[in-house]
């Protein structure tokens, strides 16, 4: 059993839970996701590590209580105890040997772009950050990019906060003033890192997207993460979740996302295990 020993409410939707898992706190690297399971009814949810205390063998998470299982884990307290926390799972972010980057996350996507931030920051990597909310209410994390960034910049679609905007415009902005940047990392919902590929693919900037399909057995093994990268079929859980972003098959990653998300609602999975999108 894994102990939940903190819980910290982001905002409405979106908890932070530090899980004590001495293993994997010792060997997850920026980028590597965890399966959990509540109990043996429980479906089987990967979600991306966002960071870790190797002294307190705790490992972070952060998640929007979206689907059962995730409702479910934010009902829990510091204390409660879950039956399954699996992993590493995943290769971690390639981050080595960058000068300058801009991490950029969207929405709850900034919980996964900040551990390659601190990653990056941790090596000596001039880093930008752009985190992108709808709104001022749902704004997570700005004190930890604060501390592992040169420059933070948050925009809100409505402009309740920081800048006016979507992250894509921000960066557009970036680049005409002159910053080269020779990495950006993108992770938020597809149709954004879509865009923010499109942004960088001109200027042939280096773009890592984390992708997020349908999860099942996370070992390579049911094909549930397909996805097509540079032509080739692709399992996010074992070859990713991270992949080069200009080789990315968006279009079909949608397609699929919505495809499944219409079948979730009335699946029984007939083999016990049940699969989730990553988070
Ligand atoms: P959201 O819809 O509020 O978007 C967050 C930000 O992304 C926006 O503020 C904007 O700056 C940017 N954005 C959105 N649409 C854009 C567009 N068309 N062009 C340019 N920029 C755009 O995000 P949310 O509701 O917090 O996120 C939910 C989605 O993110 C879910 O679909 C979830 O599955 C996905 N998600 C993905 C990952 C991942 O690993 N890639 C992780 C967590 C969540
Ligand atoms: Fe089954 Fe990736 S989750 S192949």
């Amino acid at each position: 059993m894994y102990k939940i020993v903190s819980k910290r409410q982001l905002n409405p939707s979106v908890t932070m839970m530090e899980i004590e898992a001495p293993f994997i706190a010792r060997k997850v690297k920026a980028g590597q996701f965890i399966i959990f399971r509540i109990d043996e009814k429980g479906e089987r949810v990967p979600l991306t590590v966002a960071d870790k205390n190797p002294e307190t063998g705790t490992v972070t998470i952060i998640f929007q209580a979206a689907g059962a299982s995730t409702m479910r884990l934010a009902e829990m307290e510091a204390g409660d105890e879950i039956l399954d926390f699996v992993g590493p799972l995943g290769e971690p972010t390639h981050l080595e040997g960058y000068k300058r980057a801009c991490v950029i996350g969207g929405g709850v996507g900034c919980a996964i772009a900040y551990p390659s931030a601190k990653a990056l920051h941790e090596m000596g990597c001039k880093v930008d950050v752009i985190a992108g909310f709808r709104n001022k209410d749902i704004v997570i994390l700005e004190d930890e990019f604060k501390a592992v960034s040169d420059n933070l910049y948050i925009t809100t679609d409505d402009g309740s906060y920081g800048e006016k905007g979507f992250v894509t415009n921000k960066l557009q902005s970036l680049i005409d003033a002159g910053n080269e940047y020779d990495l950006v990392i993108a992770i938020g919902p597809v149709v954004m890192m879509k865009f923010v590929c499109e942004v960088t693919k001109p200027y042939g900037i280096k773009t890592i997207v984390s992708l997020n399909p349908i999860m099942i057995d996370g070992t390579g093994m049911c094909g549930g993460c397909r996805v097509t990268v540079g032509g080739k079929i692709k399992f996010a859980c074992v070859d990713g979740p991270d992949f080069d972003g200009h080789e990315v098959d968006f279009d079909e990653l949608m397609l699929r996302n919505t495809f499944y998300k219409e079948e979730e609602k009335d699946h029984v999975c007939r083999l016990g295990l049940g699969g989730h999108h990553n988070a």
